[in-house]
């Protein structure tokens, strides 16, 4: 067990200066009395590591003369090493690195623990340092404490939320003001919400990431981000917004993580996607880069959890609690919980997960199409909700077709996907259009 000597300065050393970690390095140079009082001990500054040594950081209140680009001497000299530069590498030899020499971490980084957690619990389990990573999902929303330690004695079933504050920000504008796409994210890399590569939010990748880590701490098992079923927000178009306004709905980027039994066992679903939610649902309300996470356990029931889910400072407020919390450990000679991947639960089938659907065709506008539209839909166990039909003419040939808007009751992927195949190949059916999952009802 490491504890630090009483009254000794803990060494802290900072990686990465950018959005976030400009702002954790204001606040623990603008905090350090009051850091240094909750901790029971004072927080050195060690050094701050970056890549380019010549930019201009007269704004961050630090001693020029720590900044570095040697990030690998920085974290032998340091009891925690913070980490917010993002990325795989270097940043992962960079933590094992630190743990091997003994130092408790602070990460943000969400791509590396959903790539490669568990090889980074083993290694600060055999060093029996802490490695927390609060900012990791949502920014500055509480979610992995309270999952990991107050929900530890109850039995979490699903994790439903709004994990990407960029996709949000971006499908809220579209919704709200009608702006584009490229616009809305160009804006969001500005705001400091995106990722370095804003593919990586567009694409779904980090919330996948998010969802892996929500999954594995919520159902006490191994999600890696190759586990998560994922569609990004590229592929919405403006005829899918206008489609959920006349339901009534909005379009958000979900992450959800279920632990359900199907006729072969126990396991995990976890999947991320955009789908159409009714206005009046809590989550429709989510603007802007704000995120909100539901949780749903056997004895606690429905919790939800909302904030500003990326930015430099609501991040660095994370990135301080947790480094006060392993500040603490150091002082007092404890330590935070380890992995607990016990259930080890298979990753189930995309297929075998359920919801509703917005399903748009145009078809040919002529008796039996209906029936026939309607008989695929029977054929494969997919029950019909609504349907609604209007009249198409094409403006060149003067043509008439129709557009279905057909909304199933709860259907599996596996069965939806058989029946989108079915319709696509029938000769009335000119297109499908378009294909929307229906969450929250
Ligand atoms: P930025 O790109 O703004 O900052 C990255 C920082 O890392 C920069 O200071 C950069 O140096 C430094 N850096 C890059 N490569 C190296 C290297 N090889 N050695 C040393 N320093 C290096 O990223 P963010 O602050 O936005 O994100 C950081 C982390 O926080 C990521 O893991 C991200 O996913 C996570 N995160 C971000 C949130 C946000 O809202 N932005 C929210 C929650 C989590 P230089 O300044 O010289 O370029
Ligand atoms: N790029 C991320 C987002 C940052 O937009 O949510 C917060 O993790």
């Amino acid at each position: 067990m490491l504890t630090s000597e009483p009254g000794k300065p803990i060494r802290v050393a900072l990686l990465g200066c950018g959005v976030v970690g400009s702002s954790v390095a204001r606040m623990l140079v603008e905090q350090a009395d009051d850091l240094a009082a909750r901790i029971g001990a004072p927080l050195e500054l060690v050094g701050v590591a970056v890549r380019r040594i010549g930019k201009d950081r007269s704004d961050i209140p630090v001693d020029p003369a720590l900044f570095t680009t040697d990030a690998a001497t920085l974290v032998t000299a340091a009891d925690i090493v913070i980490e917010v530069v993002g990325g795989i590498d270097p940043a992962r030899e960079l933590l094992l690195s630190a743990i091997a020499n003994g130092a408790s971490v602070v990460t943000a980084n969400k791509a590396l623990l959903a790539e490669d957690g568990p090889t980074l619990y083993a290694a600060a389990d055999a060093a029996g340092v802490d490695l927390y990573f609060e900012a990791a999902v949502a920014g500055a929303i509480p979610i992995l404490r309270p999952i990991r330690e107050s929900l530890a004695g109850d039995r979490v079933a699903k994790v439903l939320g709004i994990v990407n504050g960029t996709t949000n920000f971006v499908l809220d504008k579209m919704d709200t003001t009608g702006a584009g796409f490229a616009e809305t994210v160009a804006q969001a890399q500005a705001l400091g919400y995106a990722e370095a590569d804003p593919t990586a939010d567009v694409e779904g990748f980090d919330a996948a990431a998010k969802a892996a880590l929500l999954a594995s701490l919520a159902f006490h098992t191994r999600v890696s981000g190759r586990d998560v079923y994922r569609e990004g927000i590229t592929e919405v178009s403006a005829a899918d917004m206008a489609a959920a306004k006349e339901m009534d709905c909005v379009v958000k980027l979900l992450a959800i993580c279920e632990r359900s039994t199907t006729p072969d066992g126990e396991g995990v679903c976890v999947r991320v996607h955009p789908a159409m939610i009714a206005r009046t649902h809590p989550l429709a309300s989510v603007r802007d880069a704000y995120n909100a996470v539901f949780v749903q356990a056997s004895a606690a029931g429905e919790l939800m959890f909302y904030g500003k889910g990326a930015g430099g400072d609501p991040t660095a407020s994370a990135v301080l609690g947790d480094l006060v919390a392993v500040a603490r450990h150091r002082v007092s000679g404890g330590r935070g919980p380890g992995e607990s991947a016990y259930a080890d639960l298979p990753i189930l089938d995309f297929g075998t997960s359920s919801t509703r659907y917005h399903i748009s065709l145009d078809v040919d506008d002529r008796p039996g199409v209906l029936a026939a539209v309607a008989t695929e839909f029977a054929r494969h166990d997919v029950s019909i909700d609504t349907v609604r039909q209007h009249v198409l003419t094409d403006p060149e040939t003067g043509e008439q077709r129709a557009n279905l808007v057909v909304v199933t009751h709860r259907a599996t992927e596996a069965a939806l996907a058989a029946t989108v195949d079915a319709l696509a190949g029938l000769d009335t059916v000119a297109e499908v259009v378009s294909v929307m999952r229906v969450e929250g009802a």
